[in-house]
């Protein structure tokens, strides 16, 4: 292995090289008649997801044949779990949105390294943003830094949250969008939780919660959340590792408060099964 084989900065480099060629294959079919299947009741992929996440994965198998791929649409390739190196992409975060014309949506590539998150990189072709997170050294957007907001009282802060396109009936999210929205400015749900937390790392939300994401809606997200001064835990508080059934992201200053008001939600109310598929 060279020494650019294991060099983050290298790692970077071509997860934004990624991000931007499937984000060039997602503004193309922007305009165009969407080829939609279902995975699920209510849970879409379309075409432009399929040849998103074919054009990364072939990127990233070329450059690091002896790294693991965790792709929504592909499911596990490369030399396995033990890897010391693991890519979770989506190759499309918002595909409801991105069906139904209404322009929030995002390319998102994770590096974990022995399940810590190392590398992160989300691309929103709609606007042209990219941000970027390499451990320890910050977070940005299209080259500049990025912090969490200053907020410190959930009575002035803006949420954001998600409910999963699979298994509804059994996610009652709704109950904590209630709570949160009486006690806060208001909670946005926009559809793409790899944008959510890019909104939380650069200051528009001060916190997002949602239940059942899987590892590639957040294994970017929350290192740039990270980076930028922010927090991610569970509701107990304990970190929040890609795939766990809770997430809590926030500026950190309003995250005991958050964690508080979850803790009154009555115990009937809170999923139980929501990040089983
Ligand atoms: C979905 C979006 C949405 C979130 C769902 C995700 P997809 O991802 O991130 O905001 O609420 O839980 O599944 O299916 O559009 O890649
Ligand atoms: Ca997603
Ligand atoms: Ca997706």
């Amino acid at each position: 292995m060279t020494s650019v084989g294991k060099n983050p900065q290298h790692f970077l480099g071509v997860a934004i090289v990624c991000a931007r060629e499937a984000g060039e294959i997602i503004s193309a079919a922007m305009d165009r008649p969407k080829n939609i299947s279902y995975k699920g009741e209510v849970d879409l992929v379309t075409e432009t997801d399929r040849k998103s996440e074919a054009a990364i994965l072939a990127r990233l198998r070329r450059e690091f044949p002896d790294h693991a791929i965790i792709a929504e649409e592909g499911g596990i390739s490369g030399p396995g779990p033990s890897a010391e190196y693991q890519w979770h992409v989506d190759p499309l975060d918002g595909t409801t949105n991105f069906a139904h014309g209404y322009p929030v949506f995002a390319v998102s590539l994770g590096l974990l390294q022995r399940g810590e998150p190392l590398i992160g990189a989300i691309y929103n072709p709609v606007t042209g943003e990219m941000f970027t997170a390499n451990r320890g050294c910050g977070a940005f957007r299209n080259g500049r830094p990025i912090h969490v907001s200053a907020i410190d009282k959930l009575a002035h802060s803006l949420l954001a949250t998600g409910f999963p396109s699979h298994k509804r009936t059994q996610n009652p999210n709704i109950h904590y969008y209630w709570e949160f929205t009486l006690r806060s400015h208001g909670v946005r749900r926009a559809g793409a939780a790899a944008l959510d937390l890019c909104s939380v790392a650069c200051g528009q939300f001060e916190g997002f919660w949602e239940f059942g994401l899987k590892s590639w809606d957040t294994a970017a997200g929350i290192l740039l959340v990270r980076e930028a001064g922010g927090k991610v835990t569970n509701f107990s508080g304990e970190p929040y590792r890609p795939g766990d059934l809770e997430c809590l992201a926030s500026n950190g200053l309003i995250h005991t408060e958050m964690q508080h008001v979850a803790v009154t939600i009555p115990d009937g109310s809170a999923p139980q099964i929501a990040g089983k598929s």
